[in-house]
């Protein structure tokens, strides 16, 4: 496995004035390239919070959702960008079938459980060409990938006298759970140029599964996760976008007539 270290989020480069492309945050410089690629139209996020990367997306048609906004949604809404102040279970069970989105940042609640049903629900509102990206799937240590934030946030405070909020939870094991069983996906974790995410998309790639067992998955530690890394199909940032610029590539003009 290639070696591209973990970015933490304490440990960003400050933001740069004079700098116009550092002022994009990793997450809406990638979904951007994506969306370049894709000829996206329609785009789905799950968990906006402030709104960092949801204001910075630059597709025609936006929808987020987040059970508690932190900011005046009613600033930004329009016929074209729409909020919804829920869960994502809240959300998804409203949604028609009918509802498609070309791209998907699932970045809500960081459980292994909910990033999975989320994953799902977004799946289900996709189409052949949709492109799921994952938030946090690479914890930076055994605190950021315990599952209740408050606590692992505490602990490394007492036990490591660090000041650091990094959280990622479990979410790490809905790669494992990918890799397993969802084989008509493929995906790669991008390592470098901010915090990691995966990328999904359909596409067989048949694969022997490692634990065949959902509930060793569930069961996954830290410490396991750093013994199989090689499950995220780790690659750069650039390496991510130029697998996904085939992907699109490959699918042609097909894109256009399926929508
Ligand atoms: C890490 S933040 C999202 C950051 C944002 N995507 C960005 O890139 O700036 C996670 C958000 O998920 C939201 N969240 C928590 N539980 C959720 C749920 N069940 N459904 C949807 N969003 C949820 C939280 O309120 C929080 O605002």
């Amino acid at each position: 496995m290639k070696e591209y270290g973990h970015p933490r989020h304490d440990s960003r480069p400050p933001l740069h004035m004079d700098d116009p492309a550092r002022l994009l945050n990793h997450s809406a410089r990638r979904i951007n390239r994506l969306a370049e690629m894709a000829g996206a139209h329609r785009y789905l996020e799950v968990g906006v919070q402030a709104g960092a990367t949801f204001h910075a997306v630059k597709i025609p048609r936006r929808v987020g959702v987040d059970p508690k906004f932190a900011f005046d949604t009613a600033q930004y809404a329009g016929a074209d960008t729409q909020f919804h102040a829920m869960t994502s279970d809240a959300y998804f069970s409203q949604l028609s079938f009918d509802e498609r989105f070309d791209i998907v940042f699932i970045d809500g609640l960081h459980t292994f459980e909910q990033a999975l049903r989320d994953f799902h629900n977004a799946v289900v509102h996709g189409h052949a060409d949709s492109i799921w990206i994952i938030d946090d799937t690479v914890p930076i240590d055994a605190y950021s990938a315990h599952r209740n934030q408050k606590e692992a946030v505490a602990v490394r405070r007492r036990e490591r006298r660090q000041e650091s909020a990094a959280w990622h939870g479990d979410v790490y094991k809905l790669v494992f759970a990918l890799h397993d069983f969802f084989p008509a996906f493929d995906y790669c974790t991008i390592c470098t140029g901010g915090n990691p995410q995966t990328l999904a998309w359909l596409e067989k790639n048949p694969r022997k599964p490692l634990f065949n067992d959902l509930e060793r998955i569930c069961r996954l530690d830290y410490f396991e996760f750093t013994r199989h890394m090689e499950i995220l199909n780790p690659v750069s940032e650039a390496e991510g976008l130029a697998r996904m610029e085939r992907f699109f590539h490959s699918r042609g003009s097909a894109l256009d007539l399926r929508r």
